[in-house]
């Protein structure tokens, strides 16, 4: 049956609710005017019928509220919940898609759950256990029967044996809601629990606490276990070959997090479909002086002032190579941060990190170019068209044997962008990262008093302050180039409709940070859900835009 003539049906039989109780009510209050009395006679069972002894009796009161009162208030509850459900059920979550994009379900998406179903079925529920003591005390206690509480009795049944087929219904049909249960289960855990603990601590100090956590982690296969189930979501229709690399879903931990390559072994059980290393300089690099890394929940960013600590394009290969790569792992590789006299110096640098990979022996799948770290000594040099031509063609000449992605900058207008990829399409550069950390003060994603605090710091931003532009650029780029760049959409990805976004917008891949700090880990797995049941809401074609 179909869920508005549920609906009206609960809708009825509740609207049935209210008239029976009205008039107990008026008769209550009113009782010259009306009465409840249905009469007195003797029935088989030794039980009579007799309105009055069981309405006048001490248990129609709760305290000095009359139970018809209380009954009253019950069933228009509920005429207004099957109302609002007649009204929105081809919207079936929790009043409508406007409600579903608003703050609340982004602060609570818990509550996306709680259909109006749920609502009545619980409420119901209470009501058809109260309605079952009532007739206990009718049969055993007071001897004697109600027409009015029976028929309410009633009415109450059938609305929860209605809704209860319903939900039945909606749950055999509800793709994977177990799944969907335990995300929300662990993200409810983590912003409630986890998240305002770590959050008493100095950022970066619960970075690297996280990262050895991970490592530990990573070392177990029990645990890798244990986190796969809890963490991650895998279908079949996630799965994409780009660029010859198979991946087993589009979602990638951007560079910045796992800076040395520490993550490896636990990342794919996090549920990630690939990764990126780094951003790895050839020589060691401590790191700007701290703090390099700060909060701004409000505008939902990080404030990021590492300039590319590493620990150096020979260190990192030595522990890479301990390890086996699990899903498709990126190098993201960029210049050291510190004087370069020449820029010729500075390519001679970036060239070498490549060619350090290049004879390495290890099994990476892709490199990234990382021309935009806006927390280094020297600026961004190769953002200047010119420049960049003279690092792509040096590049060139170094016959990569993988595939190498752009990481560019988010801050620039669309002609400086455009005019950057004329010269990236040139040169045998695969493909292009919308992008990196925001360092406009006037983004207008940053909430005021957080734009105050970013005046006295050091650092750029990442997280919700970067997601329109990664945006506006991922389009820019598919417009004009078509299918030549596999595009990755990064920056301000909290859940899966911000990755659907992307998607839809001509991204291939796609990755994040800041969504999985301030939202939980379950974030890759609740991603992954969501792109799934969209291409199969699709009929499994990869045609986000329909
Ligand atoms: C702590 C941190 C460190 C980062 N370090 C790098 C880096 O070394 N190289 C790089 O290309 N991007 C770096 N980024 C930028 C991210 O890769 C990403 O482009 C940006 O944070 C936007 O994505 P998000 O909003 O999902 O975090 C860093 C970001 C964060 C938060």
């Amino acid at each position: 049956m179909k869920n508005r003539v549920l609906a009206t049906i609960i809708f009825l039989l509740a609207a049935a609710g209210v008239a029976d109780t009205t008039y107990l009510t008026y008769a209550e209050h009113k009782p010259e005017v009306a009465s409840y009395s249905c009469g007195a006679s003797e029935v088989t069972s030794g039980a009579k019928i007799d309105c009055n002894q069981v309405l006048d009796s001490d248990y129609a009161y709760i305290g000095p509220v009359h139970l018809s009162d209380i009954g009253l208030v019950y069933y228009l509850a509920l005429s207004m919940l099957a109302l609002t459900q007649i009204l929105t059920t081809r919207q079936p979550y929790w009043l409508g898609k406007k409600l579903r994009k608003s703050s609340l379900l982004k602060k609570h998406p818990w509550l996306k759950l709680a259909t109006l179903s749920e609502v009545i079925f619980l409420i119901s529920l209470a009501g058809l256990l109260f309605s079952a003591y009532l007739v206990y005390l009718m049969a055993f206690v007071i001897g004697a029967w109600c027409y009015f509480c029976l028929l309410s009795a009633a009415t109450t049944s059938l609305i929860f044996i209605i809704n209860a087929i319903y939900l039945h219904q909606r749950y055999l049909h509800s793709p994977f809601l177990l799944k969907k249960l335990q995300f929300a289960f662990i993200s409810f855990f983590y912003r409630h629990l986890l998240k305002p603990i770590a959050f008493l601590f100095e950022a970066e100090r619960v970075h690297n606490c996280i990262t050895q956590v991970g490592v530990l982690l990573g070392r177990c296969r029990f645990l890798k276990c244990v986190t796969k189930i809890k963490l991650s979501f895998s279908h079949p229709k996630l799965n994409r070959q780009l660029l010859g690399i198979k991946f087993s879903n589009p979602v990638g931990l951007s560079a910045g997090f796992d800076y040395n390559g520490q993550l490896t072994q636990i990342l794919p059980s996090v549920g990630f479909g690939w990764h990126t290393i780094g951003t790895v300089t050839l020589e060691p690099y401590e790191g700007n002086s701290p703090p390099r890394l700060g909060r701004f929940p409000d505008s939902k960013a990080l404030l990021v002032n590492k300039g590319l600590k590493s620990k150096g394009a020979k260190a990192v290969i030595r522990e890479l190579k301990k390890v086996k790569f699990h899903i498709p792992t990126a190098i993201s590789i960029a210049s050291t941060n510190k004087h370069f006299k020449t820029t010729h110096q500075q390519i001679l640098d970036i060239l070498t990190t490549f060619k350090l990979f290049e004879k390495s022996g290890l099994k990476h799948a892709l490199y990234e170019l990382n021309i935009s770290c806006p927390n280094t000594f020297g600026g961004e040099p190769f953002t200047s068209c010119p420049r960049l031509d003279v690092l792509l063609s040096a590049l060139d000449k170094l016959n990569l044997s993988r595939p190498v992605l752009i990481k560019m900058p988010i801050d620039q207008g669309e002609k400086e962008t455009l005019a950057m990829l004329k010269v990236i399409n040139k040169h045998n550069i695969a493909g292009v990262i919308f992008g990196n950390l925001t360092k406009d003060k006037n983004n207008p994603a940053i909430t005021q008093k957080d734009r105050k605090r970013w005046q006295k710091l050091k650092g750029n931003l990442s997280g919700k302050p970067t997601f329109e532009r990664s945006n506006r650029l991922i389009k820019l780029t598919k417009k004009h180039f078509s299918d030549r760049f596999v595009i990755v959409g990064t920056g301000g990805i909290f859940n899966g409709e911000d990755a659907l976004t992307k998607l839809k917008l001509g991204a291939d891949l796609v990755q994040l940070i800041t969504g999985m700090i301030y939202t939980g880990p379950q974030v890759v797995g609740e991603i992954n859900l969501e792109v799934a049941l969209k291409l199969k809401n699709t009929n499994g074609k990869r045609n986000l835009n329909t």
